[in-house]
């Protein structure tokens, strides 16, 4: 079920989210209506707590594939990237943000199995971004400058 997601405001979003210690029917349909509203919004990521439930689980939707990451950390980082970023609970806005270049992941896949990713540019910066808002953290709080899309990309 596609979801309403929070918006910028919300206290929710700045929670520190609990880490997930179920693996059951309640993370699937979690997951599931993660899926269905990144999509829906056409956005690149997803973090729980921006539907309104503060646990440790994101959904990443890129070019290298869908990947939804279950108690993520971020284990390693290089170099440095800054670009434009948005955020499905900032609408109509983005902002210049740095970033690694490179990061590696260590996650946990909905059956609670252990993964590890390594992501490069657009993707590794997906990855921060959603991890970030595990800790109630948003874009707008590591932005250089935040300025208003144009109104067809809202
Ligand atoms: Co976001």
């Amino acid at each position: 079920m596609k979801r309403y997601v929070v918006q910028t405001g919300d206290p929710v979003l700045r929670e520190k989210c609990a880490e997930v210690r179920k693996f059951d029917g309640e993370l699937f349909s979690l997951l599931d209506d993660m899926r269905e509203t990144v999509r829906a919004e056409n956005g690149a990521g997803l973090a729980a707590p921006q539907i309104g439930v503060p646990v440790r689980a994101v959904v990443i939707d890129v070019e290298e594939g869908y990947f939804e990451l279950v108690n993520p950390r971020i284990v390693y980082e290089k170099g440095e990237q800054t670009g434009p970023e948005g955020c499905l609970s900032v609408k109509g806005k983005q902002g210049e943000v740095r970033r690694p270049e490179k990061v590696k992941a260590e996650y946990r896949d909905r059956n609670g199995r252990k993964h590890k990713l390594t992501a490069s540019g657009f993707f590794a910066r997906a990855v921060c971004h959603e991890c970030d808002h595990l800790d109630g953290i948003l874009y707008t709080d590591k932005a250089d400058r935040i300025y208003d899309l144009p109104a067809e990309d809202k």
